[in-house]
């Protein structure tokens, strides 16, 4: 990790106060970032780029809304065969960057029968049904050993959004994101057991990073781009080229969102 933090600090000496994990198909907001000084994931000492289509793998440092942000275009997944170590390794570096803020998005499957796809929903909690934990093993001392999950998305930063999203008149849902290791999207008897259990949306990321971000004391915001209704809600199969789709065509709300409210923050 001090490999890794030492490299950083020689591309660039800017200090990130908010960070940013840009998911399928929403990396295009890396565009709007100013000053940016982009890092390709492999010349980053520990970073492992991701296998996927959609998912480009980059640091980018630079400025937003007067702000010192870093953004992460592209992340690795669990189902990817790496450890959970590999996969939250870039949030520790986040954290240990000294954002004060981590803003997290993804993809996700509507579950929600009152959802439809192009709805950003607003993490309220989560479900981590992956059952893994990133923090098993010796406690690193960056936090406590048994860290406190009531706001795992912080309460007030999601009002913050919420009444952004109001103020641009863009369509949003709140609620709940269910973590399932994927690859293969759920059948449609474990999205029903989803919906039972309090899912609104179903995804396979995002989780693992807002466990560490909590552990290490930095406030998440939380945000799912519904780009498909889940299994069985709908009669028809799911593809991946749906969600880069339905992703590419909210980018631009998407980046309206985000970009006030990291001016609000
Ligand atoms: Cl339907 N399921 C999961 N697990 N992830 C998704 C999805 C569904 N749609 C987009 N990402």
């Amino acid at each position: 990790m001090n490999k890794t933090i030492e490299y950083l600090n020689k591309q660039t000496d800017l200090r990130p106060e908010i960070g940013i994990i840009l998911g399928s198909g929403l990396g295009d907001f890396a565009e709007t970032i100013e000053n940016a000084v982009s890092i390709p994931y492999k010349d980053i000492p520990g970073f492992k780029q991701s296998t996927v289509q959609g998912h480009s793998g980059e640091l980018i440092f630079g400025t937003l809304a007067g702000k010192n942000i870093v953004a992460m275009k592209g992340r690795i997944h669990f189902y990817e065969g790496v450890d959970m170590a590999d996969v939250v390794f870039p949030t520790k570096i986040l954290c240990e960057l000294g954002i004060k803020t981590l803003i997290v998005t993804n993809a996700a499957g509507g579950v929600n029968e009152g959802f439809e796809p192009g709805d950003l929903m607003i993490i309220t909690d989560h479900i981590n049904f992956n059952g893994k934990n990133p923090l098993i093993g010796p406690n690193d001392g960056k936090g406590e050993r048994f860290p406190d999950m009531s706001y795992a998305y912080d309460p007030k930063l999601a009002a913050l959004v919420k009444s952004t999203a109001e103020a641009l008149k863009i369509k949003h849902q709140s609620g709940v994101y269910m973590y399932m290791t994927g690859p293969s999207y759920e059948t449609p008897a474990e999205v029903r057991m989803a919906r039972i259990l309090g899912a609104d949306a179903v995804g396979m990321s995002t989780v693992p990073e807002v466990i560490i971000a909590n552990h290490r004391g930095v406030k998440v915001i939380g945000i799912s781009c519904i780009t498909n209704m889940a299994a069985g809600i709908l009669d028809q199969p799911l593809e991946h080229e749906e969600v880069i789709e339905i992703s590419a065509r909210v980018a631009d709300d998407f980046k309206a969102l985000v970009t006030k409210t990291i001016e609000a923050i």
